[in-house]
C-alpha cells in the first residue's frame, strides 16, 4: 500500500461508517495511540456519546471503505464573549503509510472549516507536541498560552 494514494474523501463519521469501517478506522488511530483493547460496539457507544455532547469525528476514506484519517472537532459553549463557540481539535492522525502525503492538512482544513463555517467558532484551538508545530504553524494556527495537565493520585 505504500507510495501510490488513491483519491478519497473527508466527512463525518456516522455510526453506520464505524461499525463497517471499524478495522481501519483503528488501524489509523494506532497512529496516536494503541486501540487493542476497543471493540466495535464500545466505539459506536463513545462515537453516540460525543455526538450527544457536539464532538464531531471526521475521516478521510477512499470511497466507502478504507480509512486514512481522522480528527475530532468538540464545540464548546462559552459563558464569556456572548456564549460564543469555540472549537477544540483533537486526536489527528493520518494513516502510517500515507504519512506526509496531504491527509493531515486536507482534514485539518475540513475541521477548520466545520468550526468556523458550520459551528460559527470565534476561535479554534489545540493541544499538540513541540514536534508537530510545525504542521498546524502551516494551517494558520500559532504558538498562544500553554497547556497545563494534571493526573489523579495512583489510588
Ligand atoms: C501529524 C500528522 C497528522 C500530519 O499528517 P500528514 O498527512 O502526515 O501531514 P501532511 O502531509 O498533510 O503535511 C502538511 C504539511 O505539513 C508539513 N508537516 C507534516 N508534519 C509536520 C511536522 N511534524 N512538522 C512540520 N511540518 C510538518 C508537511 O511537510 C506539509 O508541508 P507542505 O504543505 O509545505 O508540503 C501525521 O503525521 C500523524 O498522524 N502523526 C501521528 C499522530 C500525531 O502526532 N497526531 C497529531 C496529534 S497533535
Amino acid at each position: 500500500m505504500d507510495g501510490e494514494l488513491p483519491e478519497y474523501q473527508i466527512r463525518e463519521l456516522t455510526a453506520e461508517n464505524l461499525e463497517r469501517n471499524f478495522p481501519s478506522f483503528c488501524k489509523t488511530l494506532e497512529h496516536l495511540a494503541p486501540v487493542d483493547g476497543l471493540n466495535s460496539q464500545e466505539a459506536a457507544t463513545y462515537l453516540s456519546e460525543m455526538n450527544s455532547q457536539n464532538a464531531h469525528v471526521y475521516v478521510a476514506q477512499i470511497g466507502e471503505g478504507e480509512i486514512i484519517g481522522v480528527a475530532t472537532l468538540l464545540i464548546e459553549r462559552k459563558m464569556i464573549h456572548n456564549g460564543g463557540l469555540v472549537g477544540h481539535v483533537e486526536d489527528v492522525a493520518a494513516r502510517k503509510e500515507y504519512k506526509g502525503m496531504g491527509i493531515g492538512k486536507r482534514i485539518m482544513a475540513h475541521l477548520i472549516e466545520e468550526a468556523e463555517g458550520r459551528f460559527g467558532c470565534y476561535k479554534t484551538i489545540l493541544d499538540c507536541s513541540i514536534e508537530n508545530t510545525g504542521f498546524y504553524n502551516k494551517l494558520g494556527f500559532y504558538l498562544k498560552e500553554m497547556c497545563m495537565r494534571k493526573d489523579p493520585k495512583p489510588s
